[in-house]
């Protein structure tokens, strides 16, 4: 007898191939989902495109409206607050940075202090020991406390200088002018034109996935069509199992290519997502 496999052993090993591309096609889908619930988007990937250029093109008017209004109530309120005062930025940096040189020097102390506290530790008696130690953890902890204190201060200038000269100075208003025509032209001309190319990309990859789904069943169809006429046989010759194999070999392959691209499509609509979100000047 030619060896085979059973007819019904030979069924259950080919049902098993379009059932696993239905699922590869179901889970490739529920990656696009996922990415449509996290950026709020339509059902039909076709409006997807549609839907971020407007959105946006809405958030760069929002921006282009509230911006220079933020920044002229804020120099306003400024002017008020230091009156004839036109260096506050540079004030502001020379306050952070006797903060930052008071606490080097805060350090070189210190530094100082541990020596003495080391090479003299063993020449105090008792009592003076008990309160040259209670200083020492004292000291640590302000120190420490200091050192916290001093770098929420470098950070908050770092914030505040950048707002300060946007809003007073000249080289910071060209600036946000420059910021701000990059973001129009970003809004109406790259942006657009990266995510219909991403978006055309992506819908082609669901019409083929569902193509190959369709053409799996097909050929399952196909199969199980040309068993039942042949109900006399009782095996399946391995040469013949092969070539039912083929068609579901070429789409697993396909489907398999279609992932990465899926994947790397994916990551370009997010990080060109990202850059959407409209900086904050206040
Ligand atoms: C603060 O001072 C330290 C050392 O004195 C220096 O390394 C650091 O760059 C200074 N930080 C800033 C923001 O100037
Ligand atoms: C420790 O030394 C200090 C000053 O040198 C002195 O006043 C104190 O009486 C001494 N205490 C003891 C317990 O020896």
């Amino acid at each position: 007898m030619a060896p085979g496999l059973l007819l019904t052993d030979a069924c259950i090993l080919l049902r098993a191939f379009p059932q696993a591309i239905g699922d590869i096609v179901v889970s490739l889908d529920e990656d696009l989902e996922s990415v449509r619930r996290r950026y709020n988007l339509p059902l039909d990937v076709t409006h997807w495109a549609t839907f971020l250029i407007s959105r946006t093109a809405c958030c760069f008017d929002t921006f282009a409206t509230t911006a220079p209004y933020e920044i002229t109530h804020r120099k306003a309120l400024l002017q008020e607050l230091y009156p004839g005062e036109d260096a506050l930025p540079d004030r502001l940096n020379a306050f952070a940075m006797n903060v930052n040189g008071s606490y080097a020097e805060c350090r070189v102390m210190n530094d100082q202090f541990r020596m003495l506290y080391d090479g003299y530790f063993l020449h105090l008696n008792v009592t003076e020991r008990t309160v040259i130690e209670k200083a020492e953890v004292e000291l640590d902890t302000t120190r420490e406390a200091l050192y916290n204190q001093v770098a929420d201060v470098l950070a908050r200038t770092v914030e505040w200088e950048g707002c300060l000269t946007v809003a007073l100075t000249d080289k910071g208003h060209r600036a946000y002018m420059e910021g701000f025509e990059q973001r129009r032209a970003w809004a109406a001309e790259t942006f657009p034109r990266h995510v219909n190319e991403v978006l055309e990309a992506l819908c082609g990859l669901v019409e083929e996935r569902k193509r190959l789904s369709d053409e799996a069943s097909a050929v399952w169809d196909e199969q199980v069509d040309g068993f039942h006429q042949h109900t006399s046989i009782s095996r399946v010759p391995v040469p013949e199992l092969c070539s039912a194999l083929n068609p579901y070999s070429r789409i697993l392959q396909q489907l398999s290519a279609q992932s990465v691209t899926q994947k790397s499509l994916v990551s370009k609509l997010k990080a060109s997502s990202s850059k959407s979100v409209p900086r904050r000047w206040d």
